[in-house]
């Protein structure tokens, strides 16, 4: 990790945690990492939505962040199931995660709707963080550049150059995720955060793409973040199963810095 430039972890904790074991990892989280200077290094976690606002209330001021799973467009309406950001502000998201890939291959969103969804996001002051990736079938038909791209740009639609301050990304391979997932090489991944660099910087012009950070997700681990996050242009590590564990999330932080 380059000393000049800050670096992100974050954990999508998915649908894997209750109230009661969110606030235990955070608060464990929050004190193992108390020491880490956070204008270096930013930390966030991404629970159920029940589990928001307990997160949110134990956390010292701008510590650590908090974020949703997934957001509708709308403020209100008949959507019955769906989260309103009216709702998210209420409980204290600072962080809203859109297009995760299990919300577009087992949900079935689409670009189109993500890209409501980051407009809608923008417009309410949450940190956006739209997630991208390839599946297996897409990656051997050698289209991985063409898919990112057309996610990205369909995604990023109409985002005001100004509101790119508040856009994160997340590279997440389909294939590199979860339990099954195999993890990136860090050749290819390389080869993918060079393509979004240059996809946001075609978007937002270079003074405002090269600015927006770009995470890389999909079984990251103690044995492979530090060599990730060595690599140019990976900005942050967006973790599942490893840093479920406050203690491993913890050494996995350590690893890279
Ligand atoms: P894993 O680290 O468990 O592969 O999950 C990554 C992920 O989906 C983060 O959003």
């Amino acid at each position: 990790m380059p000393a000049n430039k800050k670096f992100y972890f974050g954990t999508n904790t998915k649908m894997y945690k209750t109230i009661g074991d969110t606030v235990e990892f955070v608060e464990e989280l929050q004190e193992l990492t108390d020491d880490i200077d956070r204008d270096k290094v930013e930390i966030f976690v991404i629970p159920s939505f029940t589990a928001i606002k307990d997160a949110h209330d134990i956390v010292k001021c701008k510590f650590l962040k908090i974020g949703a799973q997934n957001m509708n467009w709308e403020e209100q309406g008949q959507y019955t199931g769906e989260i309103s950001p009216l709702m998210l502000r209420e409980v204290g998201a600072d962080i809203v995660m859109i297009g995760h890939s299990e919300r577009r291959h087992i949900l079935g969103e689409t670009d189109i709707e993500e890209n409501k969804k980051v407009l809608c996001s923008l417009e309410h002051g949450f940190i956006t963080l739209l997630c991208v990736g390839e599946t297996m079938e897409q990656k051997q038909f050698g289209v991985s550049d063409e898919i990112l791209r057309l996610q990205l740009k369909i995604g990023l639609y109409g985002v005001k150059h100004e509101d790119s301050e508040r856009i994160w990304i997340a590279y997440e391979p389909v294939w590199a995720i979860g339990e099954n997932g195999v993890p990136a090489t860090k050749e290819y991944a390389a080869k993918m955060h060079g393509v979004i660099k240059k996809t946001l910087s075609g978007i937002f012009g270079d003074d405002h793409g090269k600015k927006i950070p770009i995470l890389y997700g999909g079984s990251v681990n103690i044995q492979n973040a530090s060599e990730l996050s060595k690599i140019r242009d990976i900005d942050g590590l967006f973790i599942g199963r490893s840093a479920w564990d406050a203690k491993d999330f913890n050494k996995i932080i350590r690893s890279v810095l």
